[in-house]
């Protein structure tokens, strides 16, 4: 039996477990021999009990900004370098580590009855008004049909726009870690549509007092065309003018093209929501049966 110093002995352990090299963060608190050698700065109690999930240009942002009104919930700090969400979960920060989380959710932050919750990641005109060179030189149309033997950087946006709206297929990955009652699905029509409604029932779901009524802290402004925060005499504060903006309607050829490629990928959705007994919203019966 050979021993060698930690960093050596550590290399050599990888080099014979490389499945194990990507660690797999648990809740520390969970076993009680990890509680004991974690930092006396660290508490559990601050890990976000609540996650918005859900592909970009969802509505997540509202989402997040209706959640935070209420009193019993407390998103996470700003982070400096990842703009709105803190990507832990979806790419390198995950490397580096839980306290790196965690230092977004500092035990001071919360009251003890508050519930600490943050937006997990879940594009052409985003991207487009950012000065993306590729989606600048190509039409929508042309990225969502480039086809494989396109130029990379085409594929790589079309893949980056396409991809996200396989529901069914990022819900069955949640679905086989949580249990589907841990799971409430938002609409992102009717968010848009009936905010208040939506945040009413949200609220049912996450079990949080007081049950606050969202009809009177929401108003629509119809300068902005959506609902916006109601800030008194009359006045709103709405989100930022990346939220919710005016673009040319899609072309009549694009729109028949996504109804056509994203017929399996719903036909699974409604499938999968039947499954877990959750209603099949009006927008998915619309795009299935005006297929049939
Ligand atoms: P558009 O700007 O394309 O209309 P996200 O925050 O996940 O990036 O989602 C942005 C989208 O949220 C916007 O996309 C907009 O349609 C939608 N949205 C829903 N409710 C909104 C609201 N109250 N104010 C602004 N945007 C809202």
């Amino acid at each position: 039996l050979a021993s060698a110093p930690p960093l050596a002995l550590a290399d050599k352990y990888f080099q014979l477990r490389p499945d194990e090299l990507n660690p797999l963060w648990g809740n520390p608190c969970d076993d009680i021999r990890h509680r004991r050698i974690w930092s006396k700065s660290k508490w559990c109690g601050t890990l976000p009990k609540v996650l918005v999930i859900g592909p970009q240009k969802t509505g997540s942002t509202a989402l997040y900004t209706f959640l935070a009104m209420h009193p019993a919930l407390a998103p996470n700090l700003p982070s400096p370098t990842t703009y709105e969400e803190l990507q832990f979960f979806n790419n390198n920060n995950y490397l580096k580590g839980l306290d790196w989380y965690l230092n977004f959710f500092p035990p001071n932050m919360s009251n003890t009855t508050q519930i600490t919750f943050e937006k997990a990641y879940s594009w052409y005109q985003h991207i487009r008004s950012h000065g993306d060179v590729v989606a600048n030189n190509y039409t929508f149309h042309t990225v969502i049909t480039a086809n494989d033997s396109a130029p990379k950087p085409l594929r790589d946006l079309r893949n980056r726009c396409l991809n996200p709206g396989k529901y069914s297929h990022y819900l069955e990955r949640w679905l086989a870690e949580y249990s589907s009652h841990q799971l409430h699905i938002i609409d992102g029509s009717l968010l848009r549509s009936e905010p208040a409604g939506v945040m009413n029932t949200l609220q049912k779901f996450l079990k949080i007092s007081p049950h606050i009524d969202y009809n009177k802290l929401l108003k629509y402004d119809a300068k902005k065309g959506f609902f916006c925060q109601a800030v008194g005499n009359d006045r709103t504060k709405c989100l930022g003018k990346s939220k919710g903006r005016i673009y040319p309607p899609m072309e009549e050829r694009s729109a028949k093209f996504l109804k056509r490629y994203y017929t399996p990928h719903n036909t699974a959705l409604s499938k999968l929501l039947v499954r877990i007994g959750r209603p099949v919203p009006q927008w998915l019966k619309d795009e299935l049966s005006s297929n049939g």
